[in-house]
């Protein structure tokens, strides 16, 4: 303000064009910043953020700074209070699943790291503070059982299918309902029917995220998706190498074409870094997806390195604990981050409904 003055009004001014970065809105009108108190040069305010956006609840509260630092420079001091904002019950009470963001991984074909990116998606987004699920689609060859060394058979509860726990995160798989090594022969109703199940009588909860490990290849399974549920979109996984991008393309066009959104592509087996030597290996190549991503204008969300660990990690049954891994995590934190900020963008030039997709 060009005279000075810093009253609430001034503050609130300054805020009015602030958005939430779940729903686009305006932050102050939707009652999510509020307490704001001035003490001289001095503000303080309370900002409650929804558990969706974790990921970026920092990114968020330093734009809130930066925002009022530009508009009014003579505030000596900016405190935020960042609290978790609670979202209303859904009107429909427990029926159903209630997911803001449904999210598929896939892929041109098998091997790339689909369940493997699928799963460390979802226990990133988790550990950042989001409410998570994964499902997994892959009917053929369920992995996400295994990744998280976690068996028996879903309980059924009041006629809904109660998905297992992998350490407060719902999974649902049909590695937990036929027994390992055993071959299932499906066709295509059936194959819509189990998925049905999955989304339709599974008691999932309240997410912010559904990630969904998609089967290799053709379109069945995310056709059925889409027939299904509003998905929000999906992430392609491939590594570097010219056949392997051939594929992803592929995988692109299957998604646009039962218009499914793409929301990025990574890049997995990106290099290897020995760890005796220190050198750097491109087995696979380098670099490939991110040049494929901006060929055919789709986000490039982040590379994973070849890494021993993951591998180990993924046949113990001990999928998050590269989280623990110091060389990992951060990876993996970069990719979830990525993603959700994307989808933050996109919610601010396109709020969503306010209503939440119901199955
Ligand atoms: N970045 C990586 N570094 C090392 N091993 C990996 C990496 N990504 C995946 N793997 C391993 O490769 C194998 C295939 O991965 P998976 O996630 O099952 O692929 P998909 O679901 O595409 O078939 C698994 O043994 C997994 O642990
Ligand atoms: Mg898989």
């Amino acid at each position: 303000m060009a005279d000075g003055q810093l009253d609430t009004t001034t503050v609130e001014a300054a805020l009015a064009e602030f958005h939430d970065p779940e729903t686009g809105r305006s932050a102050l009108q939707q009652e999510q910043i509020r307490d704001i108190q001035l003490s001289g040069s001095e503000l303080s305010l309370t900002l409650g953020l929804t558990t969706w956006s974790a990921p970026v609840w920092s990114d968020v509260e330093a734009a809130l700074k930066e925002r009022l630092q530009n508009q009014l420079p003579q505030l000596t001091a900016v405190n935020v209070n960042r609290v978790v904002h609670e979202r209303r019950p859904h009107p429909l009470g427990e029926i159903g699943l209630r997911a803001k963001s449904v999210i598929a991984v896939g892929s041109g074909k098998g091997g790339v790291g689909k369940s493997t990116m699928a799963a460390s998606i979802a226990v990133g987004l988790k550990r950042a503070g989001a409410k998570v699920g994964l499902m997994d689609a892959d009917v053929y060859g369920p992995s996400i059982p295994h990744l998280f060394g976690v068996s028996g058979r879903p309980q059924i509860v009041e006629d809904k299918i109660q998905p297992v726990d992998a350490d407060g995160m719902p999974l649902m798989s049909m590695g937990f309902m036929v027994p390992p090594g055993e071959a299932v022969v499906w066709r295509g109703p059936m194959l819509h029917g189990a998925i049905t199940q999955f989304l339709r009588d599974t008691r999932w909860g309240e997410l912010d995220y559904l990630i969904i490990d998609m089967p290799p290849g053709t379109g069945d399974i995310a056709l059925t998706l889409s027939q299904l549920l509003p998905l929000t979109g999906a992430v392609v996984v491939c590594t570097p190498q010219e056949v392997a991008l051939l594929d992803a393309v592929k995988a692109i066009a299957m998604f646009r074409k039962v218009n499914i959104n793409v929301l990025g592509m990574v890049e997995n087996m990106s290099g290897f870094l020995c760890p005796d030597c220190g050198k750097r290996y491109d087995i696979f190549g380098h670099g490939g997806a991110r040049e494929k991503a901006a060929q055919l204008d789709v986000p490039f969300l982040g590379e994973v390195p070849i890494n021993m660990a993951i591998r180990e990690l993924g046949d113990a049954g001990k999928t998050s604990a590269s989280f623990d891994d110091p060389a990992l995590a951060p990876v993996f934190d970069a990719i979830c981050h990525q993603l959700v900020s994307n989808l933050a963008n996109s919610a601010a030039t396109a709020p969503p409904m306010p209503q939440l997709p119901v199955l």
